[in-house]
């Protein structure tokens, strides 16, 4: 696929590193151990895991996503810097818990030691927890509007909660066999798989980008456009993962390759095998790109952004 600005792809990589540079320091920011007025104190203990959890690596698309969405309505990376840091703080929270010796029991995550392994697992879920309730509080605090404030407060408690991200992790659980042997429930099919992976990883990625649109004032026509986009972003991103778990090196991805067949998780590429999910996985991208026609060259980084979740090494 090509871009019709010049050089898309060093643009944009030179963009989501700008972005990531600032959510980084945003969030080093959030968890100094510089005790706030209000607080009793910062234990030292879950202060350093929540760090561990949420600084020093990731791609930061979420934070990208909210803030290029934003910036189409007017509004500076510097005034979204709270939503943007709330769902990167969301999505960190959702790595340590997954990562958990009773969810996905991984040892590695961007290229460093899980938290559990690091810490432990106490640790690890309160770490989670912390960072989960920090999200909110970000949010909340934030100097926008108080109509803004708690649509913000709504779209990404919805994303992250029962019927989003943790109701699509309790199906993906499921979809193992742990709770009934895939004997009994039978093998999940691909509707089913499209429809755990929409909650479990769509919802935060089309929250992003509703997040960006409502900090901008869009229109119900162009808070629909951009819904379209992010949901199918946010498929096609965990297709790619899928597929990145067969395809790609742990020192690339930072994390454990070739473990989700072992775990017999229920993937895109165990329901449909390896090429038809990468071809979905580029049908998604065109989709979400095609979604954004009612926009101008103004939307080509987001448009960038949906070829990258297909294209993405790692
Ligand atoms: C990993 O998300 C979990 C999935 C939803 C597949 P990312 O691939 O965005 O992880 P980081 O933040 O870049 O580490
Ligand atoms: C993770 O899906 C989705 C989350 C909500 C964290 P995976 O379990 O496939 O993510 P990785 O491969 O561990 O990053
Ligand atoms: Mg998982
Ligand atoms: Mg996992
Ligand atoms: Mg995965």
């Amino acid at each position: 696929m090509s871009d019709s600005t010049s050089r898309p792809d060093s643009s944009f990589a030179a963009r989501l590193a700008e972005t990531a540079s600032s959510i980084e320091t945003a969030l080093a920011n959030l968890l100094d151990d510089r005790q706030r007025d209000h607080e009793i104190a910062r234990p030292a203990r879950l202060l350093a895991a929540m760090r561990h959890g949420a600084l020093g690596g990731g791609k930061r698309l979420r934070p990208f996503l909210l803030t290029e969405t934003a910036r189409l309505f007017g509004v500076s990376p510097a005034e979204a810097m709270p939503a943007a840091s709330a769902i990167e703080l969301i999505h960190c929270y959702s790595l340590v818990h997954d990562d958990l010796p009773s969810m996905d029991n991984d040892d590695l995550r961007r290229g460093q030691p899980t938290v559990h392994k690091a810490f432990d697992e106490a640790t690890a879920i309160l770490a989670g927890d912390g960072l989960l309730t920090l999200a909110f509080e970000v949010l909340a605090g934030s100097a926008a509007k108080a109509a803004i404030r708690a649509d913000l407060v709504l779209c990404l408690a919805r994303a992250s909660g029962l019927a989003g991200m943790v109701g699509g992790q309790m199906l993906d659980l499921d979809a193992e066999g742990r709770y009934a042997e895939k004997a009994v429930r039978g093998p999940t099919s691909p509707g089913e798989v499209r429809r755990l992976q929409a909650m479990k990883t769509g919802a935060l990625l089309a929250a992003a980008v509703e997040m960006g649109a409502i900090l901008g004032g869009a229109s119900l026509g162009q808070r629909m456009s951009l819904s379209t986009f992010g949901q199918a972003l946010g498929a096609c991103f965990q297709v790619a993962d899928d597929v990145l778990d067969v395809e790609a090196s742990p020192d690339i991805m930072g994390k454990a390759t070739a473990k989700d067949a072992d775990a017999n998780k229920a993937t895109l590429v165990a329901a449909i095998g390896l090429e038809a999910a990468r071809a979905e996985r580029d049908r998604l991208a065109t989709d979400a790109i095609s979604a954004l026609r009612r926009f101008g060259p103004e939307a080509d980084t987001l448009r960038a952004a949906a070829r990258f979740a297909a294209e993405r090494a790692n």
